[in-house]
């Protein structure tokens, strides 16, 4: 593997790095309050950040896997918010149409997608759905040319916010995961009902809610994929995008080693910077230890992919590892900063409670440990 960047990818992330410090950093107060940031993913869009991998044919930029991650590296390190936003929208809801849509279909969504006109969500979890996907319960009837839904999600992150959402159901409950179909669906569906937003721990910018739908009317040109292949789509992307949650944490864990490190060698306590302490400084190199071994195990997984080889393990690995580190280096920058590390003066308290959540969403760390054994 060439562990070096290219021009090409050196020159996104110092695009993506200045505009998250230029438009991103002066909002993120405003999302810590609960507002969603409508303006910055237009200003994304009209950067050609809200479809970095997708061709040109279908609006997209065309640029390589790595350089979108690297954008969601860069973002997350600002704010995990958009960082998250973006890998939902490209991951989990425009890849799905661009790999396993019809012509008509990537016509009519993906240029949309990718040019951020319109913003995408991804519905797989349910109440009694979450690590075990392939027993959700809402159904599927087909019906002359629509298909009739009925069922519930939660935690469907840009929920509320999306224009389009990947909607899976089952047409077929007798087989199991293998009855299970993927839709598109429009926002304005009759019968899609947005509900509860959660209050979460971190990532307050984000939206997360409950959607239920009542005898939701889908056309039957919306079904994605063939009846029964919508487990196999979510899970191919979920793969995919779990290298997008592992560039999210990535970042959270170095935005937290960066201030943690120049907080340390400001403050002097027994006549000298604490960043001098070996107590301070042997925590300081064991998070840049596993902050570079998470940089490494993503960007290899980001090679494979955009390699074209099969890369479950390594994305999973990748997710596992980084998601650790993102928790583990937040917890330690707190404590570097001591009582000021735990105010709202200081950023670490927001990458702390932030990180969490990347152990969890896209399939938990024992979920990571599940793939990565089955591959064992
Ligand atoms: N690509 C293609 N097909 C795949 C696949 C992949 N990566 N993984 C599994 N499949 C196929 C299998 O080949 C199998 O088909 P065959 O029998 O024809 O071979 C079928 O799917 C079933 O596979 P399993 O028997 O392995 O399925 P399982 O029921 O044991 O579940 C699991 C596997 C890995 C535990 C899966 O249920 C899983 O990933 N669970 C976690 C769910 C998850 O990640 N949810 C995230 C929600 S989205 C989200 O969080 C977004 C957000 O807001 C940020």
């Amino acid at each position: 593997m060439n562990l070096k960047f290219t021009e090409e990818q050196e020159m996104m992330r110092k695009m993506v790095r200045a505009f998250a410090q230029a438009e991103i950093a002066p909002f993120v107060e405003k999302m810590e309050q609960g507002e969603f940031p409508r303006a910055i993913l237009k200003k994304m869009g009209e950067l050609g950040l809200m479809g970095i991998p997708i061709p040109e044919q279908y609006g997209g930029s065309e640029m390589d896997f790595t350089s979108y991650i690297i954008a969601i590296h860069e973002l997350s390190k600002v704010s995990a918010t958009v960082g998250v936003i973006l890998s939902v929208h490209t991951s989990v809801c425009t890849n799905p149409i661009l790999y396993f849509g019809t012509e008509e279909q990537k016509q009519k969504y993906v240029p949309k997608l990718a040019s951020g006109e319109y913003l995408g969500a991804f519905c797989l979890t349910e109440p009694s759905a979450g690590s075990d996907a392939g027993s959700l319960k809402s159904k599927a009837v087909k019906k002359g040319d629509h298909y009739s839904l009925n069922g519930s999600k939660v935690f469907i992150t840009n929920g509320g916010e999306a224009d389009v959402y990947i909607v899976f159901a089952s047409t077929n409950p007798e087989l199991g995961s293998k009855g299970i179909s993927a839709f598109i669906v429009d926002k304005n569906t009759p019968g899609l009902i947005i509900g509860k937003d959660e209050k979460k721990m971190g990532l307050h910018g984000s939206r997360t809610v409950q959607l239920t739908f009542e005898d939701m009317m889908v056309p039957v040109e919306n079904l994605l994929g063939e009846e029964g292949e919508g487990f196999k789509i979510a899970m191919a992307n979920l793969e995919v995008g779990r290298i997008g949650i592992a560039a999210q944490a990535l970042g959270i864990a170095e935005a937290a080693l960066e201030a943690a490190t120049a907080y340390a060698k400001e403050r002097v306590q027994f006549g000298k910077p604490i960043a001098a302490q070996q107590g301070v400084g042997f925590k300081l190199a064991d998070m840049a230890t596993a902050v570079e071994a998470s940089k490494l195990l993503i960007y290899r997984a980001a090679n494979l992919r955009q390699s074209g080889i099969k890369c479950g393990m390594e994305a999973s690995m990748a997710k596992l590892f980084a998601s650790r580190t993102a928790v583990e280096v937040t917890t330690d920058a707190i404590q570097v900063l001591g009582g000021y590390g735990y105010t709202e003066d200081y950023p670490v308290e927001r990458y702390f409670r932030d990180a969490k959540i990347t152990e969890i969403y896209e399939g938990t760390s024992e979920i990571q440990r599940l793939v990565i054994s089955k591959h064992l």
